[in-house]
């Protein structure tokens, strides 16, 4: 062994690792993912998903006023409509769940925590795919990214900052920009999930959200093949160009490759999301006593850093803010 090459001695102590840390995660990083039901009247737990909930509008605005006083960055909205359609129309119903929850919260909160809606149709559909089903059953992408843009415009008007297109239909960020930019929402943001992979890690989401896809149908025809890498560079570079502000990967973990090759090669806003079975998966381990659920929390969270995130969507926003601010 050379006797100078000693890497040990730069992590000797606490304060040094502290020092030379190339890494951090603040509560300014994190996005909290929140569901409001229409119609409850109390909050309800949900069981994939231990410490979240389906809210009320009362008990979502005092869930946001916790995480503002622990220093989260935003919140994305979820809405859980009471009754569904073929068309989805709850979701840009200028009356639907996620917008008068979106109002409450701009009420009260004002521009003191980033404000995003997740702007798809499946937890309003009866079929529960993203879009408009034709009748041989496939997806109808031209008319449902008319409907992406109409909901992107109800959003902003009931106080989204962030609009996040999450349907990967062709063309949605395009649409919605134009149908943004003509009523008047110049400053509205367009975060777009570019590279959504068709995973297996959403299921406690559609258990949250109370949507389950006809037919055991799946998303494959809209959502990426998770045995592809280039075709995410090929999706971000048309959300830019038709102007995406802000670009995320999803999931987060089994796709750290894919948010580093954005790092490397895109100078916009990067976000990925640590989804709901990424989530679910610690916290059961956990709670077997299998392994240690904040340690690996953190761990995770700063590897989504490490690998370019500017900021992360995830469920462990508040725990996590919580043990930061120590
Ligand atoms: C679609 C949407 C999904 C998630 C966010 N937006 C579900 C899907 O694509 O099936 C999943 C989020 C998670 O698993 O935490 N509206």
């Amino acid at each position: 062994m050379f006797p100078h090459n000693r890497p040990r001695r730069l992590r000797r102590t606490p304060a040094l690792r502290r020092l030379l840390a190339e890494t951090t995660l603040s509560p300014d990083d994190l996005v909290a993912p929140l569901f409001v039901a229409e119609g409850r009247t109390e909050k309800q737990a949900i069981s994939s998903l231990p410490g979240q909930y389906q809210h009320t509008v009362a008990s979502l605005v005092e869930e946001v006023g916790a995480l503002q006083r622990v220093g989260v960055g935003g919140v994305i909205l979820f809405g859980v409509p009471e009754a569904k359609d073929e068309w989805g129309s709850g979701a840009y119903d200028p009356n639907g769940i996620a917008q008068v929850a979106l109002r409450a919260l701009r009420d009260e909160f004002g521009d003191d925590i980033v404000l995003a809606a997740d702007l798809c149709l499946d937890e309003y559909t009866t079929h529960g795919h993203c879009g408009i089903v034709r009748s041989d059953g496939t997806v109808d992408n031209d008319r449902t990214i008319e409907l992406y843009a109409r909901t992107a415009v109800v959003q902003a008007d009931a106080g989204a900052s962030i609009v996040a297109p999450s349907g990967m239909m062709d063309g949605q960020v395009g649409a919605i920009r134009q149908e943004l930019d003509n009523a008047g929402f110049l400053d509205t943001i367009i975060l777009a999930y570019s590279a959504k992979y068709a995973s297996g890690l959403y299921g406690p989401f559609r258990e949250a959200v109370g949507v389950e896809i006809a037919d055991g149908g799946d998303r494959r025809s809209y959502q990426q093949d998770y045995r592809n890498a280039r075709e995410s560079l090929l999706e971000a570079r048309a959300d830019l160009e038709q102007g995406a502000d802000i670009l995320m990967v999803k999931p987060a973990m089994t796709y750290l490759d894919i948010l580093s090759a954005f790092r490397e090669e895109f100078d916009v806003p990067l976000c990925a999301y640590h989804v709901s079975g990424e989530y679910a998966m610690v916290k059961a381990a956990g709670a077997n006593g299998w392994l240690d659920a904040d340690a690996v929390a953190l761990e995770q969270l700063m590897a989504i850093r490490r690998a370019g995130a500017d900021f992360i969507l995830t469920y462990f926003a508040r725990e996590i803010a919580e043990g930061l601010q120590g």
